[in-house]
C-alpha cells in the first residue's frame, strides 16, 4: 500500500472533503458489470434525453467561429441578459443582468455561495438527507452544518416550523433545495413564504438550489425569486444540467444582488477564470428556444415516476411515496433491511447490486444520517426498464 510522502501531505481543508456517495456507487456498479452482471442502474442523477439539436448546433457554430478564448469571469453578457429576462418572466420578477453570474455548473455556484456567506463558526442549516456538496462545502468554509432532518410525515419538505427548531445564535444561512435531491420533495408556497419570513426576522441568508425547477409533476414550483424581497436575502442557483440535459457542459446560474455577484466574479477568476464560452452560446440558444419542447419530457418523466412508484410498492416491506418533483424517489426500506438481516442500507444496496443486478443508492449517501433506512432511485430510464429492474428486486426479495 502506498503512503503519501510528507512533501504532498494534505491540508486540513482537504481532509474535510468527501467523495459524493453517488459516484462511489457508480464505481461499484461498474465493477459489477466487469464481473459480467447485467446491471440496471437507478443510480445516476443525469437525464437520458438530449438537448434540442439547435442547442448543439449553436455550440458547434461557436467553436467554428473561434469563440474558444477567455471571456468575462461572470459569463457572456448576452447570456447574463437573457437569463435575467428569462427568469424575470418565469418568476414574475425583475432580475437585472448584473445580478446574474454564469458559473461552471450549479456546483461551483453552490461552492462559491457557501464560501462567500459563511464565516468560521457560522452555522448553515442544511437538509438531511440532502445533496452531499452542501455539508462538505460548509465544513470546508469553516462553518458548521446544522442538519435539518427531513421527515417522511412532512413528505420530506423543509418546513419553516422544522427550520425554526434548528436556529441558534450562530445561524447564518439556510440552504434550501426545491425540488429536492434525493427525496423528490417540492416546497409549497407557504413553505417558501415562511422560510423567507424567518430569514427576514433572523437576518439570515437563503441559498436556494432550484436546479430541478422544471421537473415538477403535481402542483408547481415556487421559486424564492418570486418573493418580492428576494434581493436582500436570497442567492438563487440553477443551471442547464438537468432541464437541458447538459450535465457535462458545466453551465450553471447564480442570481443574487449585484454586490454578491461582483464578489463571485472575483472568486471565479481565481478558481476557473470563466465558464467555457462555446457552451454558453448553447445555453443562450436554449433560452431563446424556451421550454415548449420540455412538456413532453415532463409527461414522460411523470409516467416513469408512476411506474417506479407502483413497482416499488409491490416489493414486500418497501414503502415509496409518490414524490412530486425531480427524477428521484426515496423509498423507505427500513423493514426490508431488518427482515433480511442486513447491518444497514449500504449492505442492502450492495446485495441488490451484486445479487439482483440492480443499482440503487443507499440513502446514507446523502450525506449520512437522515437517509438511514431509505434508498434513492433515479428514474432516468425508459418505463419498461424501470419495471424490469424493480421486478428483479421484487423477485430477489421474494426468494431471499
Ligand atoms: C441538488 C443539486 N444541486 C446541484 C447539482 C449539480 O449540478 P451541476 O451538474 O450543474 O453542477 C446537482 C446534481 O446532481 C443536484 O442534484
Amino acid at each position: 500500500m502506498s503512503t503519501i510522502p510528507p512533501t504532498l501531505v494534505h491540508s486540513r481543508l482537504a481532509e474535510q472533503l468527501e467523495a459524493e456517495g453517488a459516484f462511489v456507487y457508480l464505481d461499484l456498479a461498474a465493477e459489477a458489470r466487469k464481473r459480467g452482471i447485467d446491471v440496471i442502474s437507478f443510480g445516476i442523477g443525469q437525464p437520458d434525453f438530449k438537448p434540442p439539436s439547435e442547442v448543439l448546433a449553436a455550440i458547434k457554430e461557436a467553436i467554428d467561429e473561434g469563440h474558444i478564448g477567455y471571456i468575462s469571469s461572470l459569463g457572456l453578457l448576452e447570456l447574463r441578459a437573457k437569463v435575467a429576462e428569462y427568469l424575470s418572466e418565469k418568476y414574475d420578477t425583475d432580475v437585472k443582468p448584473e445580478e446574474v453570474a454564469i458559473t461552471v455548473g450549479a456546483k461551483s455556484a453552490i461552492f462559491m455561495a457557501i464560501n462567500l456567506l459563511t464565516r468560521p463558526g457560522d452555522e448553515v442549516v442544511v437538509p438531511d438527507p440532502g445533496f452531499p456538496a452542501y455539508e462538505c462545502t460548509v465544513r470546508f468554509a469553516g462553518g458548521r452544518p446544522a442538519f435539518l432532518r427531513l421527515r417522511e410525515e412532512d413528505e420530506f419538505r423543509m418546513t419553516p416550523e422544522r427550520v425554526e427548531k434548528c436556529l441558534t445564535k450562530n445561524t447564518r444561512c439556510i440552504l434550501v433545495n426545491t425540488p429536492q435531491n434525493p427525496t423528490g420533495s417540492v416546497l409549497k408556497k407557504e413553505d417558501v413564504e415562511g422560510l423567507l419570513e424567518i430569514a427576514k426576522r433572523e437576518k439570515l441568508a437563503i441559498i436556494s438550489d432550484e436546479i430541478y425547477e422544471d421537473f415538477v409533476y403535481e402542483g408547481r414550483h415556487y421559486s424564492f425569486l418570486s418573493m418580492p424581497e428576494w434581493r436582500d436575502y436570497v442567492v438563487y442557483i440553477s443551471g442547464f444540467s438537468k432541464t437541458w440535459a447538459m450535465t457535462g457542459l458545466r453551465i450553471g446560474i447564480m442570481v443574487a444582488r449585484k454586490e454578491v455577484i461582483e464578489k463571485v466574479g472575483v472568486m471565479a477568476i481565481n478558481i476557473y477564470s470563466c465558464p467555457p464560452a462555446p457552451f454558453q452560446y448553447g445555453a443562450l440558444k436554449a433560452l431563446e428556444i424556451g421550454l415548449d419542447w420540455f412538456k413532453e419530457i415532463r409527461e414522460e418523466f411523470k409516467k416513469r415516476r408512476d411506474a417506479a412508484c407502483d413497482e416499488l410498492n409491490r416489493i414486500p416491506s418497501v414503502k415509496a411515496l409518490r414524490m412530486p418533483g425531480t427524477f428521484y424517489l426515496f423509498p423507505n426500506v427500513k423493514e426490508l433491511v431488518a427482515k433480511l438481516g442486513y447491518k444497514d442500507v449500504r449492505e442492502l444496496a450492495k446485495a441488490i447490486l451484486f445479487e439482483a443486478g440492480v443499482a440503487l443508492l443507499p440513502g446514507t449517501a446523502f450525506p449520512l444520517r437522515g437517509g438511514d433506512g431509505f434508498m434513492r432511485l433515479s428514474y432516468v430510464l425508459p418505463v419498461d426498464k424501470i419495471r424490469e429492474g424493480l421486478r428483479r428486486v421484487r423477485e430477489w426479495v421474494e426468494n431471499k
